[in-house]
This record gives structure tokens, C-alpha cells and sequence, in this order.
């Protein structure tokens, strides 16, 4: 099979730029699989927080005590199912909790290297669309196609409360875009794979673009490698 018979396409990008939703949909309309890498990080912290080590000892934690940690993770036909000790975890990924303490969980070497061996063997046989902040500079580094994704911060914050069933006010947006301004910082002044505009990246701004036409823009770069 040549290369381009099961690409993998990444999407990075900060927090609340549409990257899972608009991985999600390019995945489904490629018959693609979906590889949403937040869910990993945050079924990581799901699981130290259930197990109640103090996130403050976090940072102490080994390689041998995050791959003892009760998550598993498999293939299905569009996507990946995680489970946290044995149940099937969704909704409980965005708790405020997880939302909370991820940063710090995906500042951690040992998470890092627990998680990106995961990730690799997830996309060996590609067909994959990977959203996250790493994707395509560090788990993926030779994808076909690399999308960076960003929005407006205030747009973001917007988008964010509006999944979440909200119909914010300006004081709701305001202190939403503090909270994702601060995730941001953190994810971007983290020593290891901190979130970058991959070099060879298409940059795609989603602030006055809808859902339609950005999954679109990223399905007709994938498109586009099997044109001569
Ligand atoms: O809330 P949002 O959808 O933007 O984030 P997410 O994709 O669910 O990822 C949650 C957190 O996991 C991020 O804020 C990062 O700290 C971390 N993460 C990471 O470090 N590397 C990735 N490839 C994906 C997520």
C-alpha cells in the first residue's frame, strides 16, 4: 500500500480552537479513525485524581507508576474507546477537576512518554486524523497533512460555553478567556513539547470561518494529495 492509500492528517492547535470537533467530522467524512490526544491526557489525570495522589506530587511520579496507572485504550471503526479502571469514560474527561489539574499532568515527562508511545501504535497504519497540541511536531512528525488551527481568544471562549449548553454574557465570555488564556500559557511554556505552529504547518484562522467550511478547508488539503 503506498503512503498516501492511509494518511495521517494532524490538527494542533490552543485550547477551544474546534480542533477534536473539527478532527471528529474530517475523520468521518474521510472514513478516517479519530485519535483525540486531550482525552488521553485527560483520562491520565482522571485517573491520578481517582486515585487520590495529590497533584502536588504529581511531578514525582516515575515511568513505572504512570504505566501502572488503570487505563486502557482501543480501536474501533471510527475513533478510540478509553477506559479509566475498567469503565468507558466520556462526559467525566471535562469534568472542571480534569479541566483543572491537565496542564500540569501534561508538563510531566513520565505522562509524555507513557502517552506517546500510545499514540504511535495508534497511528502506525494510518487512516487517522490526531488532534492535540503535538501531533504533528512531535507524535507524528512526517504526517501527509499538518493543520494548525486558531481562533480569537474571546471567539473561543464563546465557542467553548456554547458547547457546554451556555448562552454566555460578555462577563461569562470574559471569564472563560481567562481560564483558556492560562491553559494556553501553560501549554506553551512547557519545556517539553510545548505547543508550536509546526513549521511546514497550514494555517487555517477559524475565527469568522464555520464549522462547515473549516472541516472543509482541512478535508480538501487531504483531497488535494491525490491530485497529480
Ligand atoms: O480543552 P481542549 O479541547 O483544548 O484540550 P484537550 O485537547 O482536551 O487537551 C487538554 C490538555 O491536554 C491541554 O490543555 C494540554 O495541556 C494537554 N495536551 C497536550 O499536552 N498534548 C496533546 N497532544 C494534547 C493535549
Amino acid at each position: 500500500m503506498n503512503k498516501l492509500a492511509q494518511p495521517v492528517v494532524t490538527l494542533d492547535g490552543p485550547a477551544g480552537s474546534g480542533k477534536s470537533t473539527t478532527a471528529k467530522e474530517v475523520a468521518r467524512r474521510l472514513g478516517f479513525r479519530h485519535l483525540d490526544s486531550g482525552a488521553l491526557y485527560r483520562a491520565l489525570t482522571l485517573a491520578l485524581l481517582e486515585e487520590g495522589t495529590p497533584p502536588a506530587q504529581w511531578v514525582d511520579l516515575t515511568d513505572e507508576d504512570m504505566d501502572g496507572l488503570p487505563i486502557r485504550v482501543s480501536s474501533r471503526e471510527a475513533d478510540f474507546v478509553i477506559e479509566v479502571a475498567g469503565r468507558v469514560v466520556q462526559a467525566e474527561l471535562r469534568s472542571p477537576s480534569v479541566t483543572e489539574h491537565v496542564a500540569l499532568l501534561a508538563s510531566l515527562p513520565a505522562a509524555r512518554r507513557c502517552l506517546l508511545y500510545l499514540q504511535q501504535v495508534a497511528g502506525e497504519k494510518g487512516g487517522l486524523v490526531a488532534d492535540g497540541r503535538d501531533m504533528g511536531s512531535v507524535v507524528f512528525p512526517e504526517a501527509d497533512v499538518k493543520v494548525y488551527l486558531v481562533a480569537d481568544l474571546h471567539e473561543r471562549a464563546r465557542r467553548r460555553l456554547e458547547e457546554s449548553g451556555i448562552s454566555p454574557s460578555n462577563v461569562d465570555v470574559e471569564r472563560e478567556s481567562k481560564v483558556i488564556a492560562e491553559r494556553d500559557r501553560q501549554d506553551s511554556e512547557r519545556e517539553l513539547s510545548p505547543l508550536r505552529e509546526p513549521s511546514n504547518a497550514h494555517r487555517i484562522d477559524t475565527t469568522s470561518l464555520n464549522f462547515n467550511e473549516q472541516v472543509e478547508e482541512v478535508v480538501a488539503l487531504v483531497e488535494a494529495l491525490y491530485v497529480d
